[in-house]
């Protein structure tokens, strides 16, 4: 009856609301970098705030290399909540749900009082924020979930478009970090440069104190290099919340690595660091990357993210270090087969030209400064 009042209409299509001047959408997009961790954060003291069990310090790497681009929406015609990666959209479970939220509501409820939307001219009050949904994209311009800390590029990204979208202001310094912290522990490093600790706190009953902070001025050791030599860009089998939780029920090595290993160490790096130290940076480097997988394989079953190509590349920085009478190379591995080496500008065209050597096809498509790769080619050619 109610139909052939409606003769006209046809009746498998349906209108399609497309935002008019009275239901902006408002965006703001982003980018963030990964960063790779020299002492690593491995085991949480507390799943639901998601700290660690031990601090940790890692190099956020250069804008121009591993990062997430991410752009955060709003608008009162969205239904409800998204979030797309790389294209998809993400089905979330109740893991992946309570990282977002923890980042959203997180941040939003630090929105400004009232922003300035330029692009439509009009003010968004903070209230006004809780009535509509928001929809968040992200693209990695590299291997996802395949131990290049794409969570921490990742959720750094995202908190960082919201707080660039709701004009967020943080009511102590290092909240944005305890906020991106809830996403991915490794992201709260991402949200600063260069060299950064992430202090695992607990003195707090709420672990507001669990936040990352710069070690040193961002430009303070600009030699420092970062080689990645991509062996896989498969996704792993043991995402790195899962490997972990396994390790800090069944490793005992784990727990003495926390408590007894890495305090000490985290000085040792820090006061490196300040002294511009490679010798002694790339050695705590190197033996904390090489515990961080012991533990892996004291993790019961065990947990193998190295493999024969990772342990090649540890092999040929040995060699490489003791022909050189010196450390010039320090390789570090995350919860991946990936290699990540850190070297000084001095010694990059030299430490490249042995990876084109030994791994032409990981050079080949991972050594993307072409300026560079020739004249590492050359520097090998001419080295034999
Ligand atoms: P990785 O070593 O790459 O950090 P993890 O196991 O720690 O691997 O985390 C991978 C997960 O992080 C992905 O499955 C996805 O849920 C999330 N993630 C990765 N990149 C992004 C991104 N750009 N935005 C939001 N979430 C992301
Ligand atoms: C090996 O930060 O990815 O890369 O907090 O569960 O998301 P969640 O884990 P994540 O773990 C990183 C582990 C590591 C070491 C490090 O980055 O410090
Ligand atoms: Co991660």
């Amino acid at each position: 009856e109610h139909e052939q009042d409606h003769p006209h209409q046809v009746p498998a299509a349906f209108k399609i609301q497309l935002p008019t001047p009275s239901t902006p959408i408002h965006s703001a997009t982003v980018s963030a970098p990964t960063n790779i961790a020299c002492i690593k954060y491995w085991g949480k003291a507390s799943s639901h705030y998601n700290t660690p069990i031990n601090d940790s310090l890692s190099l956020t790497l250069d804008q121009a290399d591993l990062r997430a681009v991410t752009t955060a929406s709003c608008c009162k015609c969205f239904t409800e909540d998204k979030l797309w990666l790389n294209g998809k959209e993400v089905q979330m479970n109740a893991s992946t749900l309570k990282r977002f939220r923890a980042c959203v509501d997180g941040i939003r409820a630090l929105a400004s009082d009232k922003v300035d939307d330029i692009t439509h001219q009009i003010v968004v009050t903070r209230s006004e924020w809780e009535t509509m949904p928001v929809h968040i994209a992200s693209y990695n311009n590299f291997p996802t979930a395949a131990g290049l800390a794409s969570s921490a590029a990742g959720y750094a990204a995202l908190v960082a478009s919201l707080v660039a979208l709701y004009d967020a202001r943080e009511e102590y310094p290092g909240q944005f970090s305890a906020i991106a912290r809830q996403g991915s522990g490794s992201a709260c490093r991402s949200l600063y440069g260069g060299f950064v600790a992430w202090r695992a706190g607990g003195e707090r009953e709420d672990w507001s104190d669990s936040i990352a902070e710069p070690v040193v001025d961002e430009m303070h050791w600009e030699e420092i290099r970062a080689v990645i030599l991509v062996v896989s860009n498969k996704e792993k089998e043991t995402s790195s919340t899962k490997g972990m939780e396994t390790s800090v029920t069944t490793s005992r090595l784990l727990e003495y690595r926390a408590k007894h290993v890495v305090p000490q160490r985290m000085k040792e790096i820090e006061k490196a660091i300040q002294e511009k130290d490679f010798e002694s940076f790339g050695k705590v480097t190197m033996m904390d990357s090489n515990q961080f997988h012991a533990t892996c394989l004291d993790t019961y079953p065990p947990i193998f993210y190295m493999n024969d190509v990772s342990k090649s590349v540890v092999t040929m920085v040995h060699v490489y270090n003791e022909w050189a009478e010196e450390i010039r190379a320090a390789y570090t591995f995350d919860a991946g087969p990936n290699a990540v080496l850190y070297t000084l500008e001095k010694y990059q065209v030299e430490l490249l030209a042995l990876v084109l050597r030994y791994y032409p096809e990981v050079g080949e498509g991972y050594v993307n400064n072409s300026e560079l790769r020739k004249e590492a080619m050359e520097f090998a050619l001419e080295a034999g």
